[in-house]
């Protein structure tokens, strides 16, 4: 692998004791139609996540429901022995059923096996993070995530995980983890157009807890505005970088793990997340979502 021809923009942040690129890659547009199956392209699908180690990316974003099995598996074919500098984030609390949906696994032993299958199809001893996944594919569901998260803490205690986050979470649901064992990171849909968590964001910031938007461009309905259009033909970049731009500009805890299936894409997307917004831009932007 090359040598990264220049720092990635956002620098980096720590993860606990692992520190990570703040631009990062989210490895779920590489399974197939509907998160289901091999990908059309498989050398393709190789092809980006070596391209995302080579621009220097250091935090690649997965789950073995991806497929399921999929990424997981593509990601050891790509990358295995891994850098010593890449993290590999993981999350369970979902498996997947034959109509290609995401119900829920999130009892102990559910979650234990979730951890074994994950180390066997990445080819690991231990997780660096393992997010525990709750809600459902609407969004974040209230209750209480103990017996779940308490199955993962003795996993952590087994020495099979670093370190802990959630996803899909309600603030009081990331408040309960905390209370239970410390956390590296919250993982929540959120971009310019979704903004129900920017007070948890300046919380975590705080408490130095990363938050990592799932959907950073709009996942599955690509983020549309006439007021990300005109700030991209400004600047002279597109809506996308516009938008990867604005949240590593959000807040320093901000990690960002746009999902893409395209080199051209990624690359793309490295380029333009460093171009600086203006207080013009940024209030024109902020418009977007309130
Ligand atoms: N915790 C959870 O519950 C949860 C849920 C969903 C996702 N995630 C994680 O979050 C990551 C990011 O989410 P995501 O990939 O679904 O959504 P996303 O990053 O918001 O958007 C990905 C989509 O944007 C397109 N795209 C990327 N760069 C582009 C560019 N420069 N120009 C045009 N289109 C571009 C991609 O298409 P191309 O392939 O054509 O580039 C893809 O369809 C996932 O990979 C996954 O790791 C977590």
């Amino acid at each position: 692998m090359n040598t990264p021809s220049a720092p990635l923009p956002g620098g980096t942040w720590p993860l606990g004791d692992l520190p990570v690129s703040r631009f990062g890659y989210g490895a779920m547009q590489l399974a197939g139609p509907g998160v289901t199956g091999p990908p059309a392209d498989h050398e393709g699908a190789l092809a980006v996540l070596r391209e995302a180690v080579d621009l220097g990316v250091t935090h690649v974003d997965t789950a073995d429901a991806y497929g399921p099995h999929v990424t997981n598996r593509l990601i050891r074919e790509a990358l295995h022995p891994y850098p010593d500098s890449l993290r590999l984030v993981t999350k369970v609390g979902a498996t997947r059923d034959a109509a290609g949906g995401w119900p829920p696994a999130r009892r102990p032993e559910e979650l234990r096996r979730a951890v074994r299958e994950n180390l066997e199809n990445l080819g690991l001893d231990a997780l660096d993070v393992v997010n525990l996944r709750l809600g459902d594919a609407a969004g974040p569901v209230p209750g209480s995530l103990a017996e779940a998260f308490g199955a993962l803490v003795e996993l952590q205690r087994q020495g099979l995980v670093r370190h802990l986050g959630v996803s899909n979470a309600t603030p009081e649901q990331v408040a309960e983890a905390r209370s239970i064992a410390p956390i590296v990171c919250v993982q929540n849909m959120y971009n310019l157009a979704h903004r129900q968590d920017d007070a948890l964001i300046d919380e975590l910031a705080g408490q130095g807890i990363a938050y990592v938007p799932f959907f950073p461009l709009g996942g599955f309905s690509p983020l549309q505005s006439s007021a990300l259009t005109a700030v991209a033909a400004r600047l002279g970049g597109t809506p996308m970088s516009v938008a990867l731009a604005w949240l590593l500009q959000r807040s320093p805890n901000i990690l960002l793990i746009p999902g893409t299936s395209s080199v051209a894409h990624l690359r793309e997307n490295v380029a333009g997340a460093g171009l600086r917004l203006s207080a013009d831009d940024l209030a024109e932007l902020d418009g977007i979502g309130r």
